[in-house]
Parts: structure tokens; sequence; C-alpha cells
């Protein structure tokens, strides 16, 4: 089985440095310490609110970060200029709405067809890798594959709410999702809601490429320190690998 990356979502450090104002604590050194932790990609997600990540970030990010960003983004005109402008790594296509108070759900590749069919090949003809935030379920495979996205991320977040059967259940579905994924040439990611305790089953899927982790590490570096929570999460991948 291949070796699992690890993409560190650094968009709550950005949240704990908004609620003063000023500079303190900056995400860009967050994503050199990840580098230095062992993550092998950054996650940041500018929001059409800026309530965490600014546009600045992006610019710094880009300049100072070893490592590829990955720049999370809704299917706007705003976001995609300014995705062309920086041309990250890549581009995660992820559902927005303003009042949630995180990414709740997946992006509906197979309804938001006509929207996002320029969108994503105008990131893809700029040489940014284009994936797409779903629902692991089939239809949103399907769709993206119709879409002609090299990536999907796969959404973790009911896995990661749901108890006994029901999270059996929703493994399940990320399994087959990520299968499906990998037969028709679509590398798989997953990601959010993970923590040490729910990472396991997800790395031990196989086909899975890359998982983005955010909110809890940034949590757990209050009391851990980043990199040794970076670490901790790296070892539980690996060794469910
Ligand atoms: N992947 C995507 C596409 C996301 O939108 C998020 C949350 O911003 C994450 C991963 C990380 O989720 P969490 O912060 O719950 O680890």
């Amino acid at each position: 089985m291949s070796r699992l990356r690890l993409g560190v979502n650094i968009d709550h450090v950005a949240t704990v440095r908004n609620a003063r104002g000023g500079a303190h604590p900056d995400p860009v050194r967050a994503a050199i310490v990840a580098a230095e932790a062992g993550a092998d990609g950054i996650t940041a997600h500018l929001r059409e609110d800026r309530r965490h990540i600014g546009d600045g970030d992006i610019e710094r990010l880009m300049a100072a970060t070893p490592l590829p960003l990955n720049l999370e983004m809704a299917a706007t005109e705003e976001m995609l200029g300014i995705a062309l402008r920086h041309r990250p790594h890549a581009a995660c296509i992820v559902p927005e709405r303003r009042e949630e108070r995180t990414t709740e759900g997946g992006l509906d590749a197979a309804g938001q067809f006509a929207t996002l069919a320029p969108i994503v090949a105008r990131l893809g003809e700029a040489g940014i890798r284009v994936s797409l935030f779903i629902e692991p379920s089939a239809r949103q495979v399907e769709a993206a594959l119709r879409l002609g996205a090299p990536v999907v991320e796969l959404h973790t977040g009911a896995y990661a709410h749901a108890e006994g059967e029901a999270e059996a259940a929703e493994l399940r579905r990320i399994a087959d999702a990520a299968a499906l994924a990998a037969r028709n040439g679509i590398e798989p990611h997953a990601g959010h809601g993970l923590t040490y305790d729910n990472v396991a089953p997800i790395a031990a899927i196989p086909q899975l490429a890359e998982l983005n982790i955010g909110h809890f590490l940034i949590g757990e570096a209050i009391f851990a320190g980043l990199d040794p929570a970076i670490r901790e999460m790296r070892a539980r991948m690996d060794a469910a690998r």
C-alpha cells in the first residue's frame, strides 16, 4: 500500500489570530512547523467572508511554505480569479454557505454540473490539480468523473459524527466510494472531522492517497504543541496502513 499523505489544514490558526485582529499566531509559521513535523501538504480555505484565512495569507503561504498548497475554494468567479492568480498546487472545490460553521456537507457535483464544469476546466488548464469535496456516494464520484476532476476528497464528517452500526455503514460508504474513484482513475482523498480516535479505519482504506486534517490538530496543538500533534497523527496513519 502506498504511503498516505497528510495535508494539514491551518485555517484555525488564523481563526485564533483573527480573534484579536493582529498577526499572532501566524498560519505561515504553522505551515513551516507542519513541514518539519512530516506533513506532505498545507490546506487553507479562503472563505468568502474571510473569517479565518485572508488574501494576504494565501500570498504568504505560497511564498514561504516549503510544501504544496491545497487551496479550498467555493465555485465562484471571485475564487477562480484568486486561484488563477496564485496558481497553488491544488484547488479543492467545496460547497460554501455563509451561515454554516464549517463545510457541513459535500459538494453536489451531480446537481451543479453546469456551474462546476467551466471552473474545473479553467483550473485544470492552468495546471492546478482540481479536487472536488463530495459525499462518499457513487452518484457524486460518477459526476466527478464526467467533470474530468483528477481528484475527489471524500467528506468524512458523517463518519466522524456516527457511532456503532451507523459508523460502520459510513466507513463502508467511504471505502466503496474510494474504490470506485480509484477504479476510474480518480485519486481519492478524504477529510473532515478526523481525530486520533477515528483516523485509523480511514487510513486503512487502501485506495486513499491523502487525508486533510485541521481542527483537531490545531486544538490538540494547544496542549501538546503543533509539531508533536502532527507527528502523532502521522504515526497513527502509518500504523493503520
Ligand atoms: N477537507 C476539506 C475539504 C475541508 O473543508 C475541511 C475543513 O475545512 C477539512 C478537510 C478539514 O476538516 P477538519 O478541520 O474537521 O479536520
